[in-house]
């Protein structure tokens, strides 16, 4: 085969992308992206190939540096051994891109699930890169080298892999961050927050899951004096649960960081303190903010209410896993699938049952790939377009009656030995409606004038003793009960 034969060959086999960059200089210089195909050949064969192209581009004179991607992205499960989630290994091609550098003798960029500050150091500190490409991590703390700069590394917000940025912009939407709301918002919601103009106020935050904690932090990050109240021994809410998931563990820095930001801005939390109203008068607060979150409920079914389970058993490990199971999810979220990638490692057999067009809808294809991968692997049956009707008992077996929506005569039934429910979240809502007539406002918030950082709180009830922000969820704007207070 000629050279010119074997490196259209070569180059059959991979994606190129040539990127002109703009150095401060105003000279345009060029990088060569490469991914570089980890399914063909041998190992060696591919390193050997990937090292002679590299040479061969560094060599050329037409590039100032290698920018290197390691493997190839024809399918989503492809996608997350080049991008890697939450769960999978740290760093995984540096050494790979550390040989590139060492064979070419050439400038290397790569950026491939490096997090954290130490792991970019150590980067170049072995020098296996030039320059460390931190694209999730910025996402998440956009002013991880000013906190460097400024000694304040552990101030820095970690990105904790959730991929949430990325499923959204395959989807067509915006890259925002689970993990910080301010991230692709920054139009209405600053990412740094400025002290108050106006008076202190003295807040009671209700509730120390991610939104109690957030809102205690943005508060006190303004100047008031915060306190927390939460019911259980430990913050963190359902982030808690969903870090249960041993490959979702990473989910806690979610709480980890507000509470360590919380320690640095002295906001107290008091727990297993389950407030009632008493305790909130008792305070004496000019705003209360109620974040109680909410409690799993059951679908509704013709009968049976009484003979299932819920995801939140199963991923808290209160009710064990009892094969055969059947998992009924109508919410399509991670909760759902948390509990059924939970049943399966148990090695129960398991079917998952959605009325949707594929399993859980609302997880992006990124985040889709552990749970197909767990399925697949342990055999998991998946149906699709079916809905739970109802559960009787017959002996010491449970009978699940499946219905669809496509067809009033449709119904089939399954004999198991456990049905599990997974339908979202019932707001905890008695705290906030036992407070609404004692405030000013009457519990009623203006998000909008608080997206435009107005006054969002209306006086409605002179006799009122605080402010009260409502247990409320919103899908499309952040609560963020900054305003102008
Ligand atoms: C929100 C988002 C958008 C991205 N857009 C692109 C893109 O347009 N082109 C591209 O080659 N890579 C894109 N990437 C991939 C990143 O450049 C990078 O290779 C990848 O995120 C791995 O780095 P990280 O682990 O530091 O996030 C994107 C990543 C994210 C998170
Ligand atoms: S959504 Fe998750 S992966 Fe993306 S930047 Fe935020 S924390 Fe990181």
């Amino acid at each position: 085969m000629s050279m010119e034969a074997r490196w259209t060959t070569a180059c059959a086999s991979r994606t190129w992308f040539w990127t002109p960059c703009a150095r401060p200089s105003g000279r345009i210089s060029s990088s060569a992206s490469a991914w570089w195909p980890t399914s063909n050949g041998t190992s060696a064969f591919r390193r050997r190939r990937a090292s002679k192209i590299a040479k061969r581009l560094a060599g050329s004179g037409k590039v100032d540096f290698l920018n290197i991607i390691r493997g190839h992205i024809d399918h989503d499960a492809h996608l997350t051994n080049v991008i890697p989630i939450q769960g999978m290994a740290s760093s995984p091609h540096l050494d790979f891109a550390g040989e590139v550098r060492a064979t070419t003798k050439f400038p290397v960029f790569h950026a491939a699930r490096i997090a954290d500050v130490a792991t970019a150091r150590h980067a170049i500190a072995e020098g296996k890169l030039d320059m460390v490409g931190m694209t999730r991590a910025h996402i998440a703390d956009p002013h991880i080298v000013k906190k460097i700069i400024e000694g304040h590394e552990n101030q820095i917000r970690p990105c904790v892999g959730a991929t949430y940025c990325l499923d959204r912009i395959y989807e067509g939407g915006g890259a925002l961050c689970i993990h910080n709301a301010a991230t692709g918002r920054e139009a209405t919601i600053p990412h740094v927050i400025s002290k108050t103009t106006g008076p202190m106020r003295k807040v009671v935050v209700v509730g120390a899951g991610p939104a109690g904690l957030e809102v205690a932090r943005v508060l006190a990050e303004r100047g008031h004096s915060v306190e927390v109240l939460e019911a259980t021994g430990e913050a963190g809410g359902q982030i808690l649960l969903a870090a249960r998931n041993p490959r979702r563990k990473e989910m806690i820095g979610i709480v980890d960081w507000r509470l360590s930001e919380l320690e640095r801005l002295g906001v107290p939390i008091r727990y297993n303190v389950f407030a009632e109203a008493g305790d909130i008068l008792e305070r004496k607060p000019d705003l209360v903010v109620i974040a109680t979150g909410g409690i799993a409920q059951n679908p509704v079914l013709e009968a049976g209410d009484d003979l299932v389970v819920s995801s939140w058993d199963i991923i808290a490990g209160v009710i064990k896993p009892e094969g055969p199971v059947l998992l009924y999810d109508d919410n399509g979220a991670h909760t759902g699938m948390t509990a059924a990638e939970m049943i399966a490692a148990t090695g129960a057999e398991l079917e998952i049952v959605s009325p949707e067009r594929m399993f859980a809808p609302e997880i992006g294809g990124m985040n889709h790939v552990p749970y197909a991968k767990a399925f697949a692997e342990k055999n998991v049956r998946v149906t699709i377009n079916t809905r739970l009707k109802s559960v009787r008992r017959e002996g010491n077996q449970l009978v699940a009656v499946l219905g669809s929506d496509y067809s009033a005569n449709a119904s089939v039934e399954r004999r198991v030995a456990q049905v599990v429910v997974e339908h979202g979240t019932l707001p905890m809502a008695d705290l906030y409606l036992e407070l609404k007539p004692l405030s000013h406002n009457l519990g009623a918030v203006d998000y909008k004038a608080l997206i435009r950082q107005e006054n969002p709180i209306k006086m409605r009830n002179p006799d009122g003793e605080f402010d009260l922000f409502p247990h409320r969820r919103r899908r499309r704007q952040p609560q963020y009960p900054c305003g102008d207070l």
